[in-house]
């Protein structure tokens, strides 16, 4: 793969702040914008002298817009207006191709902020899927930082090694990439942050232990209600982490128009929830909850991890005495 400043020159720089995905000047052949239509429908299209882009609005020449800015509103050969903007990282994420489902930017903001991922911060990842996250915590850390992302299906890790380099222009100097289990093949290194986002992710409560400083912040995703209790219990059974918190982002767009002010109709449903929990020091424990979990919580039907101190259901009477 080119390396991106081998592609651009040195007095190119400022025209591509470096390993940001973002350019800026005129419009050149080869990179991709997106062309909106006037009822909102977004193309993704790859400019390149003598070609057309078509629509059932009609068609637009490639060639008026390489050499001119982004921003334009262009007519189709109908007459229809288009407007041509460079892609965000947002609109990349959710339109590039994809093995495994990616973590929504709704949710991957809400990470990035709330698992502190910093300039130059060491960022251990799994699973890399299509690369998703990948591309936002690579975007967040910098070329001074680290991300170790470990991806068990070889065809996935494929996939995001090409949207991650096809994201940046080039190989990410902070970024390795491991094809296998993170239990079975975690590499030693020391890192400040672990992202998980996997089926299983109570399996691997255990290595991000052992990967995070102490003070570390460990983020999981899960996308349904029984992943998320097990991995909630898994973390407070092991002990060497503060109380887990657990959140979903909901985001609703507003419409607003003289006065017509009400929320839009448009919507995502459900995605995920993010559970955070931050690692204490080598040989200390979380000290007990003071608040007793709810009567049943932890009754006969639940064969889950069982957090210390966690009565069980026998005894719970002569304990509230
Ligand atoms: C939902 S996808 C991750 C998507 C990714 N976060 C993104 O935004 O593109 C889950 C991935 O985790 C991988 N996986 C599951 N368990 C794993 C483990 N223990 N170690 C490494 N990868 C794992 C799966 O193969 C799958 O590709």
């Amino acid at each position: 793969m080119t390396d991106p400043s081998a592609l651009i020159g040195d007095d190119d720089q400022d025209l591509r702040p470096a390993w940001s995905g973002v350019r800026r000047g005129p419009l050149v052949e080869g990179e991709r914008v997106s062309v909106t239509d006037p009822k909102g429908r977004r193309h993704n299209v790859k400019l390149a002298h003598g070609a057309q882009f078509h629509s059932t609005n009609g068609l637009i020449d490639h060639d008026l817009l390489i050499g001119g800015p982004e921003g334009v509103v262009v007519p189709t050969t109908l007459g229809v207006p288009h407007i041509v903007m460079r892609p965000i990282l947002e609109e990349y994420t959710v339109s590039m191709p994809r093995g495994a489902t990616v973590i929504y930017p709704k949710d991957a903001s809400y990470i990035l902020m709330f698992t502190d991922i910093f300039p130059g911060a060491r960022v251990l990842e799994a699973g890399a899927g299509s690369g998703g996250m990948s591309v936002s915590i690579l975007r967040a850390i910098g070329e001074q930082g680290q991300l170790y992302s470990y991806e068990r299906r070889e065809d996935f890790a494929e996939t995001a090694k090409k949207n991650v380099e096809q994201f940046f222009s080039g190989e990410h100097p902070g970024w390795s990439l491991r094809v296998g289990d993170l239990v079975s093949t975690y590499g030693g290194e020391k890192v400040d942050r672990v992202v998980l986002d996997m089926l299983a992710p109570w399996e691997c409560v255990d290595v991000a232990h052992q990967a995070l400083e102490p003070g570390g912040w460990l983020c999981v995703y899960v996308a349904t209600t029984t992943q998320l209790g097990r991995t909630m219990d898994t973390i407070r059974a092991h002990e060497g982490w503060v109380e887990p918190r657990a959140v979903e982002v909901n985001v609703r767009e507003w419409h607003a128009e003289g006065l017509a002010i009400r929320p839009g109709h448009a919507g995502r449903g459900h995605t995920g929830f993010i559970i955070h929990a931050r690692r204490l020091a080598d040989g200390v424990t979380a000290p007990l909850k003071r608040r007793r979990p709810a009567p049943g919580a932890y009754g006969d039907d639940y064969d889950g991890p069982r957090p210390r101190g966690v009565t069980m259901p026998e005894t719970r009477d002569v304990d509230q005495d």
